[in-house]
């Protein structure tokens, strides 16, 4: 027998940046950056999501007054991709056929860059094309919602949905940069920026008992959507993800656990119960309540932290409790969690707040008691109600 064997490490590193009006003409954070990726004149290929185009139709010219100011650094190489916002983007082959087409057409090499703003769904797909296409073009990510900057677009994940299942096809993929422009996020219907701090909260939870005070104290202002407190829970719950991505030694997921899935198991049933009504942050929400309720009932976490938590997410606005929850088969559930992560079934549960632990085994028939408690506590409080018990048809599987 004979064997080579093959081995290399790559260093990866990219900046997040905070900032707001990126295109105002003044700011210069996006030229300046080109600028160190060589003095030349950059291809850029823009794709805007269409809520945000929507919601601000001079953006488009704003983008191209920028590009015209900053010709010696960067060239449109095209006119704005508009595309549809929202779960669309990746469910539809076409999208994903005309970006990577646009790539084509126009020429865009390896050393080319491709702008993606929008939500986390357009930051997956168009992600997800610009690293097919040359084996990846550059890709430089500014997402518009609160769960895009804080949670989706700051990783190294991108993925679209196929084979009827969620973020079935994808890759790990890190951006060459990311911008989160907090003045996107002025025209988010609040929903979503609701969402997005339901990912504040879990991070908090399995990492930080300071941020998850400072959530406690700064609820009611974090509810009403104030300025300050938002971009503050942004900044901090970013750098909790990208704090465990960058240090826990597994930020392509080769293994079984995924901790940063605190309360997804459930979640991503949810999601996939009732189509998507239940949108990801929300479901997080339920998900996060009915594993701390778990959690309580094994003795790992007493019932004043799990008190403060479901306070947290009820002052928030974020529901505790969905009717499709009663109607999840756990076993299935669970079940589908570990099968796309491979492995040994790993679920994060808590052993106080900020601190967690990782468990292999899951009391269904206790989970079954707790959803019942969960009805019980806290039905019909800040649940989202646009749908009934019998279209909860499934959709397609949802796995992030
Ligand atoms: N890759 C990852 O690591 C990762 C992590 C978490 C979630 N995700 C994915 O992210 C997606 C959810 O992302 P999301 O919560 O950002 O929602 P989203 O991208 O689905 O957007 C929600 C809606 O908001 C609109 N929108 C976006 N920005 C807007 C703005 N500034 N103003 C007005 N409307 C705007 C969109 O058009 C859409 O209709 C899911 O597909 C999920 O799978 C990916
Ligand atoms: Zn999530």
């Amino acid at each position: 027998m004979q064997k080579l064997e093959q081995r290399f490490n790559i260093q990866y590193a990219f900046p997040v940046y905070f900032v707001r009006n990126i295109f105002n003409g003044e700011e210069q954070l996006l030229a300046s950056l080109l600028l160190q990726a060589g003095e030349k004149r950059h291809k850029i290929l823009c794709i805007v999501d269409s809520g945000v185009m929507d919601m601000d139709p001079a953006l488009a010219g704003r983008i191209e007054d920028y590009a015209a100011a900053n010709r010696e650094v960067m060239q449109l190489c095209a006119p704005i991709l508009t595309i549809s916002g929202g779960e669309i983007c990746k469910s539809q082959p076409a999208v994903i056929e005309s970006i990577v087409r646009h790539i084509h057409t126009h020429h865009l090499c390896r050393q080319s860059f491709v702008l993606a703003i929008g939500g986390g769904a357009v930051q997956d797909g168009v992600g997800y094309a610009a690293a097919i296409a040359h084996r990846g073009v550059r890709l430089i990510r500014m997402p518009t919602t609160v769960l895009a900057q804080n949670d989706a677009g700051v990783g190294v994940k991108n993925g679209i949905n196929a084979m009827g299942r969620k973020n079935f096809l994808g890759t790990f993929a890190p951006p060459f940069a990311v911008i989160n422009d907090f003045s996107f996020l002025d025209t988010l219907p609040p929903r979503q920026q609701r969402a997005g701090i339901a990912e504040a909260v879990k991070v908090a939870l399995i990492k930080d008992n300071s941020f998850f005070s400072y959530l406690e104290d700064q609820r009611h202002k974090l509810a009403a959507f104030e300025r300050r407190p938002m971009e503050k829970m942004i900044h901090q719950c970013a750098a909790l993800h990208m704090h465990h991505i960058g240090t826990q030694g597994d930020p392509f997921e080769f293994g079984s656990s995924r901790p940063l899935d605190f309360g997804h198991w459930s979640a991503h049933k949810l999601e996939e119960m009732t189509g998507s009504m239940l949108n990801h942050g929300e479901a997080v929400s339920v998900g996060m309540a009915l594993d701390s309720l778990y959690s309580h009932h094994i003795g790992m976490i007493g019932e004043d932290d799990a008190q403060r938590i479901f306070t947290l997410l009820t002052d928030l606005g974020l529901p505790l409790y969905h009717p499709a929850l009663a109607l999840m088969d756990a076993s299935t559930a669970l079940h589908e969690f570990q099968e796309h992560l491979g492995g040994e079934l790993t679920i994060t549960l808590l052993t106080g707040i900020g601190s967690k632990k990782e468990v292999n085994r899951i009391d269904t028939d206790l989970m079954k008691r707790c959803i019942k408690e969960l009805a019980h506590r806290f039905s019909g409080r800040n649940e989202v109600a646009d749908h009934r018990p019998d279209r909860f048809a499934p959709h397609f599987s949802v796995l992030n």
